[in-house]
């Protein structure tokens, strides 16, 4: 199945900001299309998103360079190659561009055509994208991690910790998960208005809530597993980014909304001291990006209790994880196709990820589009977790949504572990599932 041609154009997340379609046609006319999220809070490692700076146009964030280079580079470069070996397509595209971190035509570029292909070679195989990414061997439905509460960069720092999920680790099928999610979720919009503390909602679709300290939040997430009628930790656990490499400044943790700076030491500490407290079952980058011996120090304080995932640290980059892995320093990683730019790159981090008996989460960016690609490599990989944020929103729940599609395709064999996942790398679980 050989390429005909390759085209990209301009259109918008969910931020309302500019970004990358492609679409590969193939010689039998049957094409592909393939969307590019795009962060806020990124990681410094990440792949180059290539923006074309210009502050007339788009206030400098247009991507009309990178399409230009999907025209001028990539289409005559791929014309005639063969679509279904994804490996060597994407090689092609990284030998192209010749940079470290894709720079020169842009990861944007590179991976709205390495989707595209794949979306392409699975149409012209006329199967799902996620049969045709697991070579029919993803079954797996993924336990949602969803944001209840926004903050930090998502909600101009309203609070300091990112991201407040719920996971429904009680949940026996996927359908149960969001059932149980629709209601934590719901009650969650009642006590915020019910307290006056709702001032909108968050880049992930969870609310905006005006709270005083990290903590508030915390205990509000409680509170609307209670009101939902679930138990804290058994049914309904908690789950944190804490996304800490955008509180970190020379050398020290800073909580804007309560004025308080710790050392790493103590951050490490105080996060302790909330897995203690709290039905938290994962943290997400408690510590910043560069800080390996914070990361080394939590692994030891709550790494055997709960699910310690490396976003902003990883940057879904195989040599970092394989240094995270010989460190010791999480037990899960965040994945994200456009931190690394391409599918292979993709589906190589979260192989090296599961050789390594850790756990991938598969996840979307702040600024998301309709595309479902990230449901479909969940279920491919049987990476058994999905971070999309909210309960809400069409680009949230085009993922949410997709999952039910592949659900009911593969029928009496679609599999859900739910909370079991996590005795797969927590020795001693802090909550029972
Ligand atoms: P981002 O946030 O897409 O803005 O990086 C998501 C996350 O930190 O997990
Ligand atoms: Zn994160």
């Amino acid at each position: 199945m050989k390429i005909r041609a390759i085209d990209a154009f301009q259109i918008y997340d969910s931020r309302g900001n500019p970004t990358i379609e492609a679409v590969v046609t193939l010689d039998s006319g049957v094409c592909g299309h393939g969307l590019v999220p795009s962060g806020a809070s990124t990681g410094r490692n990440e792949a180059l998103e290539l923006r074309d700076g210009d502050p007339d146009r788009f206030g400098g964030r247009s991507v009309f360079r990178a399409i230009e280079n999907v025209r001028r580079e990539i289409a005559p470069a791929l014309s005639g190659h063969d679509v279904t070996d994804q490996p060597s397509l994407d090689r092609r595209l990284m030998d192209l561009d010749g940079t470290q971190n894709k720079s020169r035509l842009g990861a944007n570029a590179i991976l709205a055509v390495s989707m595209a292909a794949a979306r392409a070679a699975a149409a012209g195989m006329e199967k799902s994208l996620f049969n045709y990414l697991g070579n029919g061997r993803g079954t797996v439905l993924p336990l949602p991690e969803i944001q209840l509460f926004g903050g930090g960069r998502h909600a101009n720092g309203r609070v300091d910790v990112q991201d407040f999920m719920i996971v429904a680790v009680g949940a026996e099928t996927y359908e149960q998960s969001l059932e149980m999610t629709f209601d934590v979720f719901h009650a969650a919009g009642e006590l915020l208005k019910k307290w006056g503390k709702l001032s909108g909602v968050a880049d992930e679709g969870g609310y905006w809530p005006a709270f005083e300290s990290n903590e508030e939040a915390i205990e509000a997430a409680i509170g609307a597993i209670v009101a939902a009628g679930y138990e804290p930790g058994r049914e309904v656990a908690l789950s944190l980014d804490i996304a800490a490499s955008e509180l970190y400044r020379d050398g020290q943790y800073r909580f804007g909304v309560e004025g308080r700076s710790f050392s790493s030491e103590s951050f490490a500490e105080l996060l302790s001291s909330w897995v203690d407290r709290y039905p938290i079952i994962s943290i997400e980058d408690p510590m910043a990006e560069e800080d390996w011996e914070g990361w080394a120090l939590v692994r030891k304080l709550f790494g055997d209790r709960v699910q310690l995932i490396g976003d902003d640290l990883f940057t879904t980059n195989l040599q970092r994880i394989q240094k995270g892995v010989e460190l010791g320093v999480a037990n899960a990683v965040l994945i994200k196709l456009n931190q690394i730019g391409t599918v292979t790159e993709t589906l190589e981090a979260i192989q090296a990820t599961q050789r390594a008996g850790w756990l991938p989460v598969i996840s979307a960016r702040s600024g998301e589009t309709e595309d479902t690609f990230i449901a479909h490599l969940a279920v491919a990989t049987n990476a058994g977790q999905l971070k999309v944020g909210s309960f809400c929103r069409g680009e949230r729940t085009a993922k949410w949504n997709e999952l039910l599609r592949i659900q009911r395709e593969l029928g009496s064999r679609a599999q859900f572990s739910g909370g079991r996942i996590y005795g797969q790398i927590l020795k001693t679980p802090k909550l029972k599932v």
